[in-house]
């Protein structure tokens, strides 16, 4: 006789130990379905996230930033130390260590909740009484049976045709994630989360970035002020070379480099040679070998699962959450839906405002917003009113010597609710989770005015742009 599950989560990225993890917690007796393995060939917890994005992404962008703190900004505070030198395998090492704490601790908190790690791929094989679950590691297969599903695949990198990634040479996230020295000279295709942050990395500790970017307009999910000033930053003040509107040609890896050919902006022919090759044009949904068309889930052409707003499939009892359906690949997203639906398997009605995702982009500044932009809100005709404040004119950031950047806020023009809030700046990953506060509890700008901010904080400078909101800034 087959094992037998309330749930069964398939995958343990975010969402799906998050998911696994509230199952539990609500009295489930719930297993997952996971078989990545790390470089040593250990199986591992975690997913995309812990693995090969968020966690290792911004342990090395901590251990670039500070490598170009000590080059370029420790001079301002009298502090001289001689040149820095970066040992890129001590920096790799660390990042390792930090990866491998958080995978193990997932393990732990597994443990904790009495969760059935069943190590390998699943694949959907029948649907009864209840699903049929295959979780073959290797040439080992076993049948499991669910009662309820949470499908929580996530997804992989996006590759271009015709550009094969070696994950040496021309690589995506993975591979960019464990070069073993700096390049000379780095391109990147595609300007968006990871271009920014993996290029960042390596152009702190001396490359010569190239970012090649499909479309005319530079990082068009962001305000179009914020464009404007993380342009500023990263062209101007910072050096990476971007460029707008190319359409990518043939790329050919040689001893001495790798080209790039593409047209630029004016349709004129250009090379781009380079060390190393980031691919770094997206993500597709993991739903390859998944087997549900055993079952009959419904999955659209692009590999992405159909669900509704509860993360419901097309099927009874069958969930999906993350990256593997609509809306953001963001890790918190994924985590939010993971727990929301575990409560809705016990009966619960939790909800997710959708609106309310934060997105962050850990580059130096950091880039976050929540809520509508204004370009948004006006193409869709709603009257708003905006407020903005610079950090130059904060004590702290002075005294941080970080006085680059605003928040924005943007309220309705009639009720003064907060529609949309937007920052730039070395902090602005931990300033955006006021305003996402504010915004699930539905406050309008006065209600971040009104609230007192300690001094001196950067918070204080949300305080002024709420206070801008109503044309009323204080130390402007
Ligand atoms: P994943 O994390 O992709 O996990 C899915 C898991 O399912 C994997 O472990 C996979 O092995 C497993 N799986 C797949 N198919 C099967 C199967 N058939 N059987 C069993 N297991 C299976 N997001 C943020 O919010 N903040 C960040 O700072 C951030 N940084 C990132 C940096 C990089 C370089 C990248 C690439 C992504 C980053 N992301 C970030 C995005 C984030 O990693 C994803 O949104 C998140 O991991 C999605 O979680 P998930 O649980 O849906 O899927
Ligand atoms: P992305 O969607 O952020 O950016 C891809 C970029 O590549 C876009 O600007 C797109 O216009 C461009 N592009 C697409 N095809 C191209 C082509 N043929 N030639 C040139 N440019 C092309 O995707 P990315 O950076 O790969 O990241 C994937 C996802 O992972 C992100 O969307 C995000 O959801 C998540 N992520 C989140 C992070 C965070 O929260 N800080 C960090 C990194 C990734």
């Amino acid at each position: 006789m087959s094992k037998q599950f309330d749930v069964v989560v398939i995958g343990a990225g975010p969402g799906g130990y998050m998911a696994a993890i509230r199952a539990a917690q609500l009295g489930f007796n719930v297993a997952c379905i996971e078989g990545w393995k790390n470089p040593k060939g250990e199986m591992v917890l975690g997913g995309t996230c812990l693995n090969v994005g968020c966690i290792p992404s911004k342990a090395l962008l901590e251990s670039s930033e500070n490598y170009e703190k000590i080059e370029h900004q420790f001079g301002d505070h009298g502090i001289s130390v001689g040149s820095a030198k970066m040992d890129v395998t001590k920096m790799q090492g660390r990042k390792d260590t930090i990866v491998g704490k958080m995978t193990k601790g997932i393990e732990f908190l597994f443990r904790k909740n009495k969760i059935t790690w069943l190590k390998g791929f699943g694949r959907f094989v029948s649907a009864d009484a209840a699903y049929v679950i295959e979780v073959a590691n290797g040439d080992v297969k076993e049948m499991i049976e669910a009662k309820n599903v949470i499908i929580a695949t996530g997804s992989k990198a996006r590759h271009l045709p015709g550009i094969p990634v070696d994950n040496i040479h021309i690589c995506d996230n993975e591979g960019a994630l464990t070069f073993g020295a700096v390049p000379k000279r780095l391109g990147v295709i595609g300007a968006g989360v990871v271009g920014l942050e993996l290029g960042s990395v390596w152009r702190r500790l001396g490359a010569e970035v190239t970012v090649l970017e499909a479309m005319p307009t530079f990082l068009a999910a962001t305000d179009e002020s914020i464009q404007k000033e993380a342009w500023k930053a990263f062209t101007k003040e910072q050096g990476m070379n971007i460029k707008l509107g190319v359409k990518i040609g043939k790329v050919t890896q040689k001893k001495t480099g790798i080209t790039v050919e593409y047209t630029d902006d004016k349709d004129l022919v250009q090379k781009l040679e380079c060390d190393r090759l980031i691919i770094s044009v997206g993500r597709t949904p993991n739903t390859d070998g998944l087997g549900g068309e055993n079952i009959g889930l419904k999955i659209t052409d692009r590999g992405m699962i159909e669900v509704d707003d509860h993360c419901k499939t097309n099927l009874p009892h069958v969930y999906a959450i993350g990256d593997v359906v609509r809306g953001p690949m963001l890790a918190h997203k994924a985590e939010d839906e993971g727990m929301a639906v575990a409560e809705m398997i016990a009966g619960q009605q939790p909800h997710i405002d959708f609106n309310t995702i934060p997105w962050i982009i850990y580059t130096s500044p950091e880039v976050a917003w929540v809520g509508k932009t204004e370009q948004q809100l006006k193409a869709e005709g709603v009257e708003i009113k905006a407020g903005q404040f610079p950090f130059m004119a904060n004590g702290r950031a002075l005294g941080q010597g970080e006085p680059g950047g605003f928040v924005k806020i943007i309220a309705d023009a009639k009720t003064d609710r907060i529609l949309g809030a937007h920052i730039i700046h070395a902090h602005a990953s931990e300033l955006i989770q006021e305003l996402v506060v504010a915004m699930e509890f539905k406050a309008a700008a006065e209600d971040i005015a009104r609230i007192v901010h300690g001094h001196p904080t950067l918070s204080e400078v949300v305080r002024e742009a709420a206070l801008a909101v109503d044309k009323r800034a204080m130390n402007m």
